[in-house]
């Protein structure tokens, strides 16, 4: 998971235009002022995800596991985007089965709460995906 994270912290970084070798505070870099679901995903998802959530990301070839296609929540779930579990996988992982959580889908609760420490904050942004990623979902 580290390496996950890490590669996607670091395309997030080079996309907010830090340079390699540039003496700067990353730490604000790093935090999204915006709280959107779309901007959130944009900065955060995309670089494994895909800008449409179709799972082909620049990271995405770097990954042992291929990102999920995020249009496909809702058909893959009998056609009801699953919205709470969504959350739960957001917040805290897959911690219900350890076995099958993935070693390099980051968990984005702590993430977000070390880049801005605000529970407030980061239970927003964790809604503001959750309503935008239901409101990709190809039916
Ligand atoms: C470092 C690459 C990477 C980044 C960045 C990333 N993901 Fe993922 N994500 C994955 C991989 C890989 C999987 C597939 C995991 C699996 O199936 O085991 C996945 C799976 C998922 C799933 C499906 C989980 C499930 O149980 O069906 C959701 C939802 C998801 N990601 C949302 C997000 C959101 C929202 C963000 C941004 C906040 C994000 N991902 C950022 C790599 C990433």
């Amino acid at each position: 998971m580290r390496t996950g994270v890490l590669g996607g912290l670091l395309l997030v970084a080079a996309g907010a235009g830090v340079q390699a070798g540039q003496a700067v505070d990353l730490t604000s870099r790093l935090v999204l002022p915006a709280m959107s679901g779309r901007d959130t995903y944009s900065y955060f998802c995309a670089s494994c995800h895909g800008p449409d959530g179709r799972g082909d990301g620049p990271l995405a070839q770097e990954l042992r596991t291929l990102p999920a296609d995020l249009r496909a929540l809702a058909a893959s779930n009998g056609g009801n985007y699953p919205s709470e579990r969504v959350r739960e996988v957001l917040t805290h992982g897959r911690a219900a089965i350890p076995a099958h959580g993935s070693v390099e889908m980051p968990i984005w609760g702590p993430i977000f709460r070390a880049l801005d420490p605000s529970d407030e904050a980061a239970r927003v942004r964790i809604a503001g995906l959750v309503t935008y990623l239901g409101s990709i979902q190809s039916r």
